[in-house]
């Protein structure tokens, strides 16, 4: 628990360049990141770029693999998890175009992107740390309520929860909002070596109530990672007002 959004940001920055500087990543053995997007993750991106900056940190073997996209929304709208993720880390860090990986919700055929993408994860050896943020009902990437908790990468409908939630990227207009997203399952972000969840802010404190003093339930997607043995949540003092 830290005291705030910017303690909670640098603190997870910090976590990343130490997991990556440990690893000693190079070419032939590269350091494999999953990575959110979403307004929690903004802080955490923005000191990351400072440490590559400053050099602290290099990304030129590190491969990410993002979470989620949307389906059907060009690459370059400016909402897209493409742009989202240019614009806050990849344009302004060492790493290579090549290493970077997103689903692409404009596939012609879906469900042979999404198995690719599992392909791809199994082929450079599983991802050694996995960041994600939480929905205020929950969900981890883009699994709502009621995944399946060993779910792999898949189409899914958003709920109308998560579409009024996003709407306000979207000119606060829910008829913009794509109603589908291609999305890694709980069971791929399981079987991550670590997984790190930031949670800021009080409108996710009863989530983050359920993600740790819950059950463990497919109704808060989340609580699944009471199960990881390597995992931490990362909050601000907003987000435990319910714990
Ligand atoms: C979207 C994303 C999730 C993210 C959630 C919370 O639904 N698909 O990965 O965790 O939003 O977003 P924010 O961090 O803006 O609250």
């Amino acid at each position: 628990i830290e005291q705030d959004y910017a303690r909670l940001s640098q603190w997870a920055a910090n976590h990343v360049v130490e997991r990556i500087n440990q690893f000693q990543p190079t070419a032939e053995r590269p350091f494999v990141l999953g990575l959110p997007t979403g307004s929690s993750p903004e802080g955490m991106y923005a000191a990351l770029v400072k440490a590559n900056k400053e050099g602290r940190v290099s990304f030129r073997n590190v491969i990410t693999f993002n979470m989620d996209e949307y389906v059907g929304l060009p690459e370059s709208h400016p909402e897209s998890y493409h742009s989202f993720m240019a614009r806050n880390l990849f344009d302004h860090i060492d790493i290579p175009r090549e290493n970077v990986n997103i689903l692409n919700g404009n596939a012609e055929d879906l469900e042979a992107e999404c198995a690719r993408y599992e392909e791809k994860i199994k082929a450079v050896g599983g991802i050694h740390l996995f960041i994600g943020g939480i929905g205020p009902d929950g969900h981890i990437a883009f699994n709502e309520p009621f995944s399946s908790l060993t779910s792999r990468t898949r189409v899914k409908t958003l709920t109308t929860d998560t579409i009024i939630a996003n709407s306000r990227f979207f000119d606060n207009d829910v008829n913009k909002v794509p109603k589908h997203a291609l999305t890694v399952g709980v069971g791929t972000v399981m079987a991550a070596q670590e997984v790190m969840i930031l949670c800021n802010g009080h409108h996710k404190s009863r989530a983050l109530q359920a993600a740790v003093e819950g059950p463990v339930t497919q109704a808060w997607t989340i609580s699944a990672l009471q199960q990881h043995a390597h995992s931490v949540i990362v909050a601000d003092e907003a987000a435990t007002e319910e714990l």
